[in-house]
């Protein structure tokens, strides 16, 4: 029993003992460490980044030093980025902590050298922040303290078996202790000035519409922002968000709602499964389609959606009958995106699927992917991804769609930004194609080239289809 140090620096500095009588031990860049016995941990960053771990109940934890994912090219070694977030937990794990009580603090991210500034306004030190963050996101580890960014180098002492944190800088006394989250009490009230600033920020970039009633809800998802940046008030936040793209990209992550899950909506997969699959497959047999189907999931989130429909089209439409099935799906935030194309959930969402597919094409996680499931290679296959925001003046998205699916989207934009988008979609519909909205999204009176015939789906019914589709055999249910 006692220190666990990984990575390529195998072995630890030679220890001494701190001042309560802990034994010390000092992190290398690049290393992780967990400690099973009480330790202090220490390590110098500047633009690095060190997360610290940590199990309250087991009173175990551990840190790694990043070293920066953007410069080493080792985006794939455990010590850098994601590999070194998943190589601690790993650590952590062997020691007894368990995963759903882990709790995290992150620091460091600093611009230390003036060449690290990055032509877009970010620093090398804050896209380290972000992959550590972003990593325990995905992990699902709370981030209870950050003390990230700022212009030097510091010393983090990391109490193993307390979880307490202390950065200083270099050759100074005092040091601040961070033994939970800061408080909110040190950000200044948002003005009804800076309200209406970020209102028209976030629908000029996004065309989310943040009603009167949505300032408080801007504030709770806005502080976590802040308090990255290390800022105390929201008019500088503003000014950093409006200047730096890397940042105002970070502020509309924040800002979204990301919220999805598999087989969202079953009447909709219901329609597509047993009213619009048999009309492609009698038009492949009358030789009026070729075997292929084109979906398009334009507001995709986390992937759940994309991946739900390869799932219903691969067992009706298989490889194996000569069916092709092209996905693309794409959202306005680089954040989930990297979700999606990781495929990876939580466990508890198998419930979301059914049985029969989630036997097919779902793989169940073991070791250190314990309580995750990952998409298999038959459904990743049909699916693409692309960054897309659905205020472009246009869409580069290739070949028209059989179907597009952009739901639970349109809710947050106004009447005239839905109006626009829904005009930009439609010439991508093939003739009788099919646009599926959420359930809460009406688009009576939005385009007269769109006909209801399902749940909230619309066929495009401007052009002469030579589907079956369009051609009125889809009509409402009584
Ligand atoms: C509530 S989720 C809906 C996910 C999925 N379509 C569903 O119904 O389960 C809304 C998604 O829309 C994305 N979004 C918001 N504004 C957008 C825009 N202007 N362009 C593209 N995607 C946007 C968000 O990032 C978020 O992932």
């Amino acid at each position: 029993m006692g220190t666990r140090v990984g990575s390529a620096n195998e072995g630890s500095a030679a220890e001494v003992m701190d001042f309560s009588g802990r034994p010390l031990a000092h992190v290398q860049p690049g290393q992780v460490v967990v400690s099973m016995t009480p330790r202090s941990l220490v390590t110098i960053l500047g633009s690095c980044v060190a997360v610290c771990v940590y199990d309250p109940v087991r009173r175990v934890g551990g840190l790694n030093h990043y070293l920066l994912p953007g410069n080493s090219g080792e985006t794939q070694s455990t010590r850098s980025g994601p590999g070194a977030m998943r190589r601690l937990l790993e650590e952590l794990s062997t020691a007894g902590a368990i995963r759903e009580r882990l709790v995290a603090k992150v620091f460091g991210g600093a611009c230390v050298l003036g060449g690290e500034a990055r032509s877009n306004g970010g620093h090398l030190g804050r896209e380290n922040v972000r992959v550590a963050l972003d990593a325990l996101e995905l992990a699902g580890i709370p981030v209870v303290a950050e003390d990230v960014c700022g212009t030097r180098g510091r010393k983090l002492i990391f109490h193993s078996d307390t979880g307490d944190a202390r950065m200083r800088e270099q050759r100074q006394a005092g040091a601040t202790a961070y033994p939970a989250a800061w408080p909110d009490a040190t950000v200044a009230p948002l003005t009804e000035r800076e309200f209406s600033q970020f209102r028209s920020l976030v629908r000029a970039t996004a065309g989310i519409n943040l009603t009167p009633s949505k300032k408080a809800l801007l504030v709770g998802r806005l502080v976590k922002r802040l308090r990255a940046c290390r800022l105390d008030s929201f008019g500088e936040y503003y000014r950093l968000a409006e200047q730096d793209d890397a940042e105002r990209q970070r502020m509309i992550d924040a800002i979204c709602t990301n919220e999805t899950h598999f087989f969202r909506e079953p009447r909709q997969f219901d329609f597509l499964a047993g009213r619009v699959v048999p009309l492609w497959c009698d038009e492949l047999r009358a030789g009026k389609r070729p075997p292929r189907v084109r979906i398009w999931s334009a507001a995709c989130s986390t992937g759940e959606e994309p991946y739900s429909l390869a799932m219903a089209l691969l067992d009706r439409l298989p490889p194996s009958a000569g069916w092709q099935i092209q996905i693309l799906a794409s959202d306005l935030s680089s954040r989930v995106l990297a979700k999606a194309r990781e495929a990876t959930w939580p466990i508890a969402q198998m419930h979301e699927i059914p049985m029969p597919y989630l036997r097919r094409f779902m793989l169940r996680g073991t070791r250190t992917e314990e309580g995750l499931m990952c998409a298999g290679s038959e459904i990743r296959e049909v699916v693409e991804f692309s960054s897309l925001n659905l205020m472009d003046r246009s869409y580069q998205v290739g070949a028209p769609f059989d179907a597009i699916f952009c739901r639970n989207v349109l809710i947050y934009f106004d009447a005239e930004t839905k109006a626009g988008v829904v005009g930009r979609l439609i010439p991508h519909l093939l003739p009788g194609g099919l646009l599926f909205l959420g359930q809460a999204e009406s688009l009576a009176g939005v385009d007269a080239r769109l006909r209801g015939v399902g749940p909230s789906v619309y066929a495009r019914s401007d052009a002469p289809a030579a589907s079956t589709v369009g051609r009125g055999r889809l009509r409402r249910e009584p």
